[in-house]
């Protein structure tokens, strides 16, 4: 029996290119792994009305961690009417796997290192060594919603004084998305962005929120971390404002160490960090769990090169780097690392984002050659 049993999801669109040029990669690296194929995507949604059919969550039940590629995400009107007619208007509701994945699975965190490479033409600057730390099943994806509002859940909204205003409209002119957290996630995912800090000598950590406005939710956030900090005297603590972090981001990115945050600012800050070392075919990404995890590049599934081997497969195969270091395979990771770095600086071997033309299985076979 194989050591690790990898569950293998290309989902939808260039996943199937990405993952095609992850395993040449893991061919290379040989790792002592079975990889199990599992459905998941559009497709499933249109067909069965689940783009992640039972027998997928089965298949990662029984594994170490999964490997994703992409998915498409429709609302749910557009998705309705992509469904099999059979399927129409019964109880069929899309909502994206990827989403469900962390919740089932409990994917608490969310790690997304957004590292420059240097002489990566794309890069805002060089010197840019960011690593977010995004909480990964509360707040906004909690998926509490509501719309229309049924009355008790506006009765009971209607205790808050703020309610007022919202009194004479009508229910079904209502929508509600409810941000939730709670005290341990909030203190989980700062602990593990301190952790990880101390774990790789990082100077600071900083908490982007928005308590001067959320005050709740931001609120706890910004309170339990500012408990957490004391406990690390050597790591620099700063708390910024989300929208005015973008800003600084974009103004000295160098400034900044190890991010964290709850899920929608997390998801908003990683594109944009992920844009400053040379946008989503760079960004790779971990959610992962106590026991269990799945990794994947947070680029989309961008169907209008589906098939044509052309995206960046660097954001997949950072992921793959991701997955070595998380099962513990810290040399393998480390070669990938410098393999990946390699390529990059020499600039030869590249996809169209930047300005190459080469294929994405040839970026992953030149790759490939430099594992050592
Ligand atoms: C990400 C993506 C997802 C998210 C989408 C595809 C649901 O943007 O992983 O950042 O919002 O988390
Ligand atoms: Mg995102």
């Amino acid at each position: 029996m194989a050591k690790y049993k990898i569950a293998w999801l290309p989902g939808d669109g260039v996943g199937n290119d990405v993952m095609d040029a992850a395993k040449i990669v893991l061919d290379t690296i040989n790792i002592d792994a079975e990889y199990i194929p599992g459905d998941i995507g559009w497709e499933f949604w249109k067909k069965e009305g689940d783009p992640l059919p039972q027998r997928t969550i089965d298949i990662l039940k029984e594994s170490d961690c999964g490997l994703f590629g992409a998915i498409t995400s429709k609302p749910n009107q557009e998705a309705q009417k992509e469904l099999n007619p059979k399927l129409r208007n019964k109880e069929y509701v899309y909502s994206s796997p990827i989403v469900r994945l962390r919740q089932l699975f409990n994917l608490h965190t969310n790690l997304r290192p957004c590292k420059a490479y240097p002489g990566n033409p794309l890069n805002y600057r060089d010197d840019i060594d960011l690593v977010v730390f995004r909480e990964n099943t509360e707040g906004l994806y909690a998926g509490v919603e509501f719309s229309p509002l049924p009355k008790v859940v506006f009765d009971a909204l209607m205790t808050h004084k703020k309610m007022k205003k919202f009194e004479n409209v009508p229910l079904e002119d209502i929508a509600v998305s409810c941000r939730i957290f709670t005290r341990k996630a909030c203190q989980n995912i700062v602990r593990q962005a301190f952790e990880y800090a101390k774990e790789h000598n990082r100077k600071s950590v900083t908490l982007i929120e928005k308590p001067n406005v959320i005050r709740e939710t931001s609120g706890m956030m910004v309170q339990e971390a500012r408990k957490i900090a004391t406990n690390y005297p050597d790591i620099e603590f700063f708390e910024a404002n989300v929208d005015a972090m973008c800003m600084w981001l974009v103004k000295n990115p160098q400034d900044y160490d190890v991010l964290v945050s709850s899920n929608m600012f997390g998801d908003i800050i990683s594109d944009l960090c992920a844009q400053l070392v040379g946008g989503l075919g760079f960004a790779a990404s971990g959610n992962i769990g106590d026991k269990f995890a799945v990794f994947e590049p947070t680029h989309g599934s961008a169907p209008k090169y589906a098939g044509q081997y052309k995206v960046n497969p660097i954001a997949m195969i950072r992921s793959v780097k991701l997955m070595l270091d998380w099962l513990g395979e810290k040399k393998h990771a480390e070669n990938l690392e410098t393999a990946i770095a390699s390529i990059v600086s020499e600039g030869k071997v590249k996809t169209y984002d930047l300005g190459g033309s080469n294929t994405t299985l040839e970026v992953a076979e030149e790759i490939a050659k430099r594992i050592v």
